[in-house]
């Protein structure tokens, strides 16, 4: 293949993402973990599934990163997942450790790669890894709206017994219990959700998709959700790798927009082979707004910890 992704963390989201990437035919993949043998081994696993899968993607297992470089883009998810009781916040210095250290050997062997952030706590890890590639901000990234959406999305489609591929959802603001799901911005067949439900139905679906991780962590026990996470990570990876410019909900360092300044936050971008080309400003009413600032005060309070 002519692309290259790693995947750091072979864990449920990193393994899958990997799995995902070359069912796809998008690229070759290098899967790398500090657990000996893990990579190794979920790499030449998915190697033996090539034939029947029809792939011809070449994906190789590491503890180190010389296999690594030149990667077009580097998906980073390596980190401690949620256990029952744990936020998202509970893991910010362990991660945010992890995060420094892979993201200081990522940017060694792939200079000019885009990272696609996807360890939590979401938004401040974004931080971590902004600082340490010294990468400009148009090619650092965090996957949760891709995420969040999708949630939005598969609620929508069961509420009104419609397809998937009919629906639209927008999410903004930061990954966690403070992020804005924008019903104005959400549709069916370009009709507006607002048109098809109640408002106290509306407000079931949004009040469901914040706590939507919190819902798989609950019913899984022993770790948190990962086959819609490693979803919505190759979906920007595959934008940027076939500079399909799609608009994507994704965390991107504001300078600005939105009225907010030096913070990693949720909003609608432009994803293609340069990473993040445009940052979209759609118009939010006071309450929707509000509700942005709120998620940025939140973020802002985990990046002041770290700092
Ligand atoms: P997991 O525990 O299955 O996998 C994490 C992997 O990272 C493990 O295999 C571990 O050995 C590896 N790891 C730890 N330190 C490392 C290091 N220094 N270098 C390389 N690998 C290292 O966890 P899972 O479920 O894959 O989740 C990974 C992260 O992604 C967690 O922080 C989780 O909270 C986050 N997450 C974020 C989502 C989002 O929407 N942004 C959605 C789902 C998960
Ligand atoms: C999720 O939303 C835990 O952030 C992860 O599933």
């Amino acid at each position: 293949m002519d692309k290259k992704v790693t995947v750091i963390g072979a864990g449920n989201v990193g393994a899958t993402a990997a799995q995902r990437l070359c069912e796809k035919e998008l690229c070759d993949v290098v899967l790398v973990d500090i657990v000996d043998g893990v990579p190794q081994g979920k790499a030449l696993d998915l190697m033996e599934a090539a034939p029947i899968e029809k792939h011809d993607s070449a994906v190789t297992g590491a503890n180190s990163y010389e296999l690594t470089a030149d990667s077009d883009v580097v998906i980073i998810t390596a980190g401690i997942p949620r256990k029952p009781g744990m936020s998202r916040d509970d893991l910010l210095k362990t991660n945010a450790g992890i995060m420094r250290d892979v993201t200081r050997n990522v940017a060694k062997y792939s200079p000019n790669a885009k990272l696609i952030i996807v360890s939590n706590p979401l938004d401040a890890m974004c931080h971590v890894a902004y600082k340490e590639s010294g990468f400009p901000r148009n090619r650092v990234m965090g996957m949760a709206g891709v995420l969040d959406s999708a949630r939005f999305r598969a609620f929508i489609a069961m509420e009104l017994n419609v397809s998937v591929e009919n629906t639209h959802a927008f999410v903004l603001g930061g990954h966690g219990d403070t992020m804005v799901p924008l019903p104005r911005y959400s549709s069916v067949a370009g009709i507006p959700i607002t048109e098809l439900m109640s408002q106290e139905r509306i407000e079931a679906l949004v009040e469901r998709t914040r706590t939507g991780g919190a819902e798989i962590v609950s019913l899984l026990k022993t770790g948190s959700a990962y086959y819609a996470p490693a979803s919505a990570a190759v979906e920007m990876a595959e934008s940027i790798l076939k500079d399909k410019k799609k608009v994507l909900p994704c965390a991107v360092l504001l300078e600005g927009e939105y009225g907010i300044n030096n913070l990693f936050i949720g909003v609608p971008v432009k994803l293609g082979a340069n990473g993040i080309e445009q940052i979209i400003e759609i118009r939010l009413s006071p309450e929707e707004d509000a509700a942005l600032k709120k998620s940025a005060a939140a973020v802002q309070s985990l990046v002041d910890i770290l700092e």
